[in-house]
């Protein structure tokens, strides 16, 4: 009797009796600190992954048996900046953003290296040859002091767009691979503060005492491809009508003053990353609360779900089975940055919605 009453009051705090909050599923223990997931249409799985705060992180595949392989191939991950003879242009130099996109390709986004000519790329993977057949390089579009962070389609498959920590947005043509960088100055795409992290700042890389503040840097779309969703690592979600950012890549006016027709949208924390669902409802994980928060379509925004073992969520994913999954990186960028311990945690949490038509395939 007594235990029942135990089980019930903690159902109505929220906690569940495994030790994690209510609905949040613990699926994967991984060894090595994991920034991102994607799941194709078929199920194949890809991870993107660690091995220290200093070396680049990698692309496996997650095979049948829990084991991971180098994706595409062990080649494309053997970049050593080291050795003379590797090639930043057929090589990962720093791979971020990672999400199998639209079209069914896999899409890797390489910062590359400051002054490392075609190390900054945007690569297209055919899950069915298994090979980089879409090669974008960035040098020309981005700024010395660029980090390309991420990348989100819109609806018509022809733009991409690539998020620039140093501030900015990158808007590509996939046909043509002609490019302008927008919104570089902006306060929108600027780090308006530095970020938290579990109650504090997060420390910088320069002298003791100095604090990490990070600019644009989460994108999405929305289903329909009407808006572009965008925000600094801090928070403070925009969106602007993906028109006008279109046509900044043919009117040198509007790419000059695309900033005026941005919105503020909701007011969000520090943020690991973002996903969206198929209604268009945007997933935000809170690097401060340790929380996943959701915004909705008409700009309401709420914490989901909370957990301490969400422990810097970084690129979520959504499934068509309406899960949410969250790759809980424990890996906080910045100075003395932390190292995940590991075991590393991927956790499912159910949603209403399935994946966006033009977010994922
Ligand atoms: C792989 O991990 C998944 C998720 O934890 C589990 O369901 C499955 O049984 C595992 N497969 C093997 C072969 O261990
Ligand atoms: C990187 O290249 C250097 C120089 O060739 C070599 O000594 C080192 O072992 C390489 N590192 C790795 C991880 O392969
Ligand atoms: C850098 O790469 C671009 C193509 O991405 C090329 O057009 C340019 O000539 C290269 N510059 C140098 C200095 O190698
Ligand atoms: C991937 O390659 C296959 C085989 O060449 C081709 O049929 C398919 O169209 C390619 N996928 C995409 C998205 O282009
Ligand atoms: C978060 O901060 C609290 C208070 O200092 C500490 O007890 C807890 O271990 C921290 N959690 C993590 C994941 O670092
Ligand atoms: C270019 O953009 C500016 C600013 O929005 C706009 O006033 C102008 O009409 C546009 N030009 C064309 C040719 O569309």
């Amino acid at each position: 009797m007594r235990s029942y009453l135990f089980i019930g009051l903690l159902g109505l705090l929220g906690c569940h009796v495994n030790g994690y909050a209510t609905g949040l599923e613990r699926v994967y223990s991984l060894d090595r600190a994991t920034q991102g997931i994607s799941i194709s249409a078929n199920g194949r799985t890809f991870l993107s992954q660690r091995y220290s705060t200093t070396a680049a992180p990698q692309i496996v595949e997650l095979l049948s048996d829990n084991t991971t392989k180098l994706y595409p191939n062990s080649a494309w991950n053997s970049y050593n900046s080291s050795d003379s003879t590797s090639n930043p242009r057929r090589t990962f130099v720093s791979v971020d953003g990672a999400r199998i996109g639209p079209d069914g390709r896999y899409w890797v986004v390489d910062g590359g290296s400051s002054g490392l000519n075609g190390s900054t790329k945007l690569a297209g993977v055919n899950l069915t040859t298994n090979t980089v057949d879409k090669l974008y390089y960035l040098d020309e579009i981005k700024a010395s002091d660029s980090g390309i962070d991420d990348v989100r389609f819109s609806a018509s498959g022809k733009v991409a767009y690539l998020s620039d920590t140093a501030g900015a947005l990158l808007v590509l043509n996939l046909k043509t691979g002609h490019g302008v960088r927008v919104l570089a100055g902006s306060e929108s795409a600027t780090a308006w503060y530095p970020m938290m992290y579990n109650g504090s700042l997060v420390p910088g890389y320069g002298a003791p005492g100095s604090t990490l503040a990070v600019g644009l840097d989460q994108i999405e779309v929305s289903p329909e491809g009407k808006y572009l969703y965008y925000q600094p690592c801090n928070g403070g979600l925009y969106r602007i009508e993906t028109t006008y950012v279109d046509a900044a890549l043919t009117n040198s006016t509007m790419a000059a003053t695309l900033e005026d027709y941005a919105e503020p949208f909701a007011l969000t924390p520090s943020t690991g990353g973002t996903t969206i669902d198929g209604d268009g409802n945007i997933y935000v994980s809170d690097t401060n609360l340790l929380a996943i928060w959701k915004v909705t379509p008409e700009g309401r925004a709420t914490i989901l779900v909370q957990d301490d073992a969400l422990l810097w969520t970084d690129l979520m994913w959504v499934s068509s089975d309406k899960k949410l999954w969250l790759p809980a990186s424990q890996m906080r960028p910045g100075g003395s940055g932390l190292m995940a311990e590991g075991p590393n945690y991927i956790f499912t949490y159910p949603i209403d919605a399935g994946p966006s038509p033009i977010d994922h395939a």
